[in-house]
């Protein structure tokens, strides 16, 4: 018997993901980003991100089935983030998905978005153990969850960011400090020839009195900000390498301290960094250093599957369908509130 083919569909923010996968092998996929629409908006513009969804869903759709060299009529089963993302965009998603469904008379399955990037790494490195820790980092998230059996047990936030997340405040940082959009990628560059001890900036809640697994990105931004307005006003030059650097290292150190920790406290053996930070240089490095020091293996996706993509979605609806769990009903709504 042909292994059950798996289309996910994936919208909540600004990429539109249509990926394939079949008894966890990638068949295919395809994406859009709506990215460039955003950027003299400095974030994403959900009315916006809606639209261009609506304008790439099919031919997204037709590429993905393309690139796997199936046809619609293959088609098993359909997966969709449900949430948590922007409300209008995940949308979208799940009225291409109920429709699809409807028409093949496929079971459709609502998905947990951030199910999704933990997911996806099992198409690349095989199946995850029962339990581990994700630090999920990109532009929209910053989150730690534990997780269980992906298609049986819930997602646990063991902390989130109160603020910012971490992607965000690369963008802005580089913003402050004359560089592009998205900033990730420039400041990662630009810290290369920069000294991460030059400036000591602040790593916040990482006391041991702060909520244990919370993050706070807003306060290093500011402390930045500040800082380059202190030194333009005293009419030195800004040392954009060496804040570059300062900056990330802040960044990269509360993230894997806290990500080590919560593997510790909760007697996990296995760290997964996802999410489009984890392309971070410092990130991964300190990582793969914190990792191996505590005797935890490190699962990092490739960078093309760590962003929000269709084939992470197809990925835990193809978990769910091995498992044998119930479909979503037909009234399957978006839940976009569910903590990002
Ligand atoms: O996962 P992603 O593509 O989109 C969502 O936000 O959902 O992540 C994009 C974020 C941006 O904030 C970008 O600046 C950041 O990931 N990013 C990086 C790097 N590459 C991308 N941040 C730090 N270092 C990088 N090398
Ligand atoms: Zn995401």
């Amino acid at each position: 018997m042909k292994a059950p083919v798996v289309l996910g569909i994936e919208s909540s923010c600004d990429e539109t993901g249509v990926g394939l996968v079949a008894e966890g092998v990638l068949l295919g996929d395809a994406l859009a980003s709506s990215m460039d629409a955003h950027a003299r908006f400095g974030g994403v513009v959900p009315e916006v991100a809606a639209r261009a969804h609506l304008e790439s869903m099919l031919p997204v759709l037709r590429e993905a089935l393309d690139t796997a060299s199936l046809d619609l009529a293959d088609v098993d089963a359909v997966a969709v983030t449900a949430g948590p993302g922007l409300s209008t965009a995940v949308q979208v998603g799940l009225a291409s998905a109920k429709a699809l469904a409807y028409a093949l008379d496929k079971p459709l399955y609502g998905v947990h978005h951030l199910a999704g990037h933990a997911a996806v790494d099992v198409l690349v490195h095989g199946p995850l153990p029962t339990r581990c820790v994700a630090l999920v980092v990109s532009g929209g998230h910053t989150s730690l969850l534990l997780l269980g059996d992906l298609a049986r047990d819930p997602v646990v936030h063991l902390g989130d960011t109160i603020d910012d997340a971490a992607g965000e405040a690369f963008d802005k940082v580089a913003r402050v400090i004359g560089l592009g959009y998205p900033g990730g990628p420039v400041i990662d560059r630009v810290a290369r020839d920069g000294d991460p001890h030059a400036i000591r900036f602040p790593r916040a809640l990482s006391r041991a009195q702060d909520p244990a697994y919370g993050f706070s990105f807003s306060g290093v931004k500011t402390a930045v900000a500040r800082w380059v307005e202190a030194r333009t006003d005293a009419g030195g030059e800004i040392p954009v390498a060496d804040v570059a650097a300062s900056f990330q290292e802040a960044v990269a150190d509360v993230l894997t301290r806290k990500a080590v920790a919560a593997c510790r406290e909760h007697g996990v053996g296995t760290l997964l960094l996802v999410g489009g930070v984890a392309a971070n240089s410092r990130v991964r490095a300190l990582a793969e250093e914190r990792c191996a020091a505590a005797g935890l293996e490190l699962r990092v996706p490739p960078l093309r599957l760590c962003t929000d993509n269709g084939a992470m979605i197809a990925a835990v609806g193809d978990l769910l369908v091995r498992a044998g769990v119930e479909p979503s009903r037909a009234d399957l709504a978006a839940d976009p509130s569910a903590p990002l």
